[in-house]
């Protein structure tokens, strides 16, 4: 019997409609447009705004849009992985959330929390399901509503974040195309640099600590930074290496979206023209699990069937990997 891979058959985002440009930014915190585009590549970044709206409601639109595109009867879905460290609440899980509003009623459900690597590790979760042969429809969504955990008043994370969502399909192939190979990573160390310190088990809210902003996004920015570059470099030349893949007969590497600086950085170092780079950082800012599916969303109508697609990522945790894939459509 042929081996089953993972292929992806759809891909869809949605972000919110309101954009806040680095002028906006100017009015909350003492930076400027300069800095910002200098440092980061970031110009604008959407802003889900509204009572009671979280990470589903982009969630939700982005899947909509899958099942459409797709021509898809949600009954045939048969699991929903969403990647987010936004959950709309901390249970139930909001993959649970989205598959009820848009009618999938015979799925199992849940989240992947693993911050900006969220989305890979997800969509490797859901090819191995996949190949098991057990699962015939699972969508993939990363998703995340920064704004909600991101603090107005600190310049050095603020201007950084954006919100938006994104979603695959993946079903059976037979042919080659699909997930075809991962690499992934934990470090827990990584945890000095990179978090949000209560509103979990160990710091539950109190007063004091909504006082002390405690439930906002912390990052000592420089040594995350570093890591993302040699974390994310080091495994996009490992999996090509064991792929026997190069930058020329690699159509895409589609970074994580962070910072500019560290996408071209990483391009460098793994030899890729600035042509074969995703980027849309500009437009949305890091949108944490969503960045990986935004790209692939923006960039879909230049994909074809067959293109080797390196897809790679780091963030809290510290976490971090890269997937490779033969894209099949
Ligand atoms: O996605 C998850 C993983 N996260 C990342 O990969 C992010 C990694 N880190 C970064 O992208 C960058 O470190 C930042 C964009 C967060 C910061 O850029 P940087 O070049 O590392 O700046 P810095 O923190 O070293 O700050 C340089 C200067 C400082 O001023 P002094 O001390 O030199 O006077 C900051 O206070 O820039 C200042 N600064 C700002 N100035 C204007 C920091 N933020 C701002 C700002 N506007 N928004």
């Amino acid at each position: 019997m042929s081996k089953i891979y993972a292929a992806i058959t759809g891909v869809q985002g949605y972000v919110p409609d309101y954009v806040m440009t680095n002028k906006e930014m100017e009015t909350l915190v003492d930076t400027n447009d300069e800095w910002i585009t200098e440092r980061t590549g970031i110009k604008e970044r959407r802003i889900l705004k509204g009572e009671g709206q979280g990470t589903s409601v982009m969630g939700i639109e982005a899947v909509k849009g899958l099942l459409k595109k797709t021509n898809t009867d949600p009954a045939e879905i048969d699991l929903v992985i969403c990647a987010t460290v936004t959950p709309d609440m901390p249970f139930p899980d909001t993959a649970n959330i989205i598959a009820d509003a848009v009618g999938i009623k015979n799925a199992f459900c849940f989240d992947i929390s693993a911050a900006c690597s969220g989305f890979l590790y997800a969509l490797t979760t859901g090819a191995k399901f996949i190949e098991s042969g057990n699962h015939k429809k699972v969508i993939i969504i990363g998703g995340d509503k920064m704004s909600s955990i991101i603090d107005y008043s600190d310049r050095t994370t603020c201007v950084i974040f954006g919100d938006g969502a994104g979603a695959v399909m993946l079903e059976p192939n037979t042919e080659g195309y699909g997930v075809i190979d991962y690499i992934h990573h934990s470090d827990g160390s990584g945890q000095a640099y990179l978090y949000q310190k209560a509103g979990g088990s160990r710091f539950p809210a109190t007063p004091d600590t909504i006082l002390a902003r405690e439930h906002f996004v912390y990052q000592n920015g420089k040594p995350v930074f570093r890591a993302a570059v040699e974390g994310m470099s080091d495994v996009v030349l490992r999996i090509m290496k064991r792929n026997h893949l190069n930058a020329d007969n690699v159509a895409w590497l589609v970074p994580h979206q962070a910072n500019k600086r560290i996408i071209e950085t990483v391009s460098r170092m793994t030899d890729f023209p600035s042509e074969k780079v995703m980027v849309n950082i500009q437009k949305y800012g890091n949108t944490t699990a969503g960045t990986l599916p935004l790209c692939l969303w923006d960039y879909e109508s230049q994909l074809k069937k067959g293109d080797n697609i390196i897809l790679t990522a780091f963030g809290g945790g510290f976490t971090w990997g890269a997937i490779y894939i033969k894209w099949a459509y």
